[in-house]
């Protein structure tokens, strides 16, 4: 502050404050987005579309599975108005519950084929606004060290050689962890998986609470492999980090990251004005320039040269109608709950 500010009243100079904004950024209105993607995504989100509208953003960061529980708690008084992002199954979920209002944005014409099915399958309460392919992450380096070769497989990933070497989220809290489990029980089938999982269960060292917390502790040196979104892995390593990705040779599932509104927003008219903004190109151009490496929804929308391409992934045919069904959904984590989570190791 310069000194000839100092003898001015607060009031005179909050007035002179106010007075230099641009009108564009004076509050038109206000919005609450409830985000799961990481941060740096959800801040510049909401930056740039306060900046175009005048809309006053306030964010919420949380995962998938903790988002939709929020949603659920605050249902008779929603203090979210939009869901950004996070696995497309807890979106889904939402929508069957009646969590979140239908809505046909005018630009759903500009999607890809998966995030418009997104749409249908959930009477257009969700829509995709990216895809990710499931992998695995490693720090080359401490696997080296530790003279371990690196995971290929789902299957490696239990060999006893890994033991405490793998990190992995919880799927009750990240959306993450639950499409790995909802992969492996595709791969597997349910009773195989299970048994997989608890074989799993003694080589993990740590079940996180979100879903990037893995790979983060894999570039930081902490862990050596990590359950993860593949993108998650191109973002450390383009960050600098010893990190590798790794697609599994059985084959994978993959997300289509969502957007819904929430039912009961309080800014229904922010929350379908950020809607069509969040499924143009430009808008989905923050994700690579927030160094988001997921597969955009908008045609238009470039997929950056680092990103891993879903024609190089083996990919499963994830049912996304069943493992986005809330019942369907508390089975399983409740089974992972008593049959995994629980177990000594
Ligand atoms: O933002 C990275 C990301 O992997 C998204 O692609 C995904 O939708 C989200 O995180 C899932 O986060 P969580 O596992 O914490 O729910």
């Amino acid at each position: 502050m310069t000194r000839a500010y100092r003898f001015l009243s607060p009031i005179v100079l909050l007035a002179a404050v106010c007075s230099w904004t641009p009108p564009s950024a004076l509050a038109q209105g206000n919005l609450n987005v409830y985000c799961s993607v990481q941060a740096e995504w959800c801040q510049a989100v909401a930056n740039e579309f306060q900046r175009q509208t005048g809309i006053r953003v306030g964010l919420t960061l949380k995962g998938s599975g903790e988002t939709l529980a929020q949603v659920a708690a605050e249902a008779a008084n929603p203090r979210g108005d939009v869901w950004f992002g996070g696995t497309g199954d807890p979106h889904l979920a939402a929508a069957e519950q009646n969590l979140t209002l239908a809505y046909k944005s005018p630009n759903l014409d500009r999607l890809h084929d998966w995030a418009r099915r997104q749409a249908e399958q959930s009477g257009f309460k969700t829509v995709g606004i990216y895809a990710g392919a499931l992998g695995f992450g490693y720090n080359p380096e401490l696997l080296q060290r530790k003279k371990l070769p690196p995971p290929t497989c789902w299957r490696d990933l239990v060999k006893p050689e890994y033991r405490d070497e793998i990190q992995v989220a919880n799927p009750n809290s990240s959306g993450t962890a639950y499409t790995a489990v909802a992969t492996i029980v595709q791969l597997f089938g349910e009773e195989e998986a299970f048994r997989y999982l608890r074989q799993l269960h003694r080589n993990v060292n740590q079940y996180t609470r979100s879903g990037v917390g893995p790979i983060k502790a894999v570039a930081r040196g902490e862990t050596s492999i990590s359950i993860s979104f593949m993108h998650d892995g191109v973002t450390e390593a383009v960050a600098g980090f010893p990190v590798k990705i790794q697609a599994p040779c059985e084959g994978t599932g993959f997300e289509v990251g969502s957007l819904s509104i929430i039912k009961g927003a309080r800014n229904l008219d922010s929350a379908r004005k950020f809607a069509d903004w969040a499924l143009t190109a430009a808008a989905q151009k923050l994700g690579a320039e927030s160094k988001q490496f997921q597969v955009p929804s908008n045609r238009e929308a470039q997929l950056p040269p680092q990103a891993p391409r879903f024609a190089d992934i083996k990919l499963i045919n994830y049912d996304f109608a069943k493992y986005g069904s809330s019942t369907e959904r508390k089975r399983l984590l409740d089974r992972w709950e008593k049959e995994v989570n629980s177990q000594a190791k």
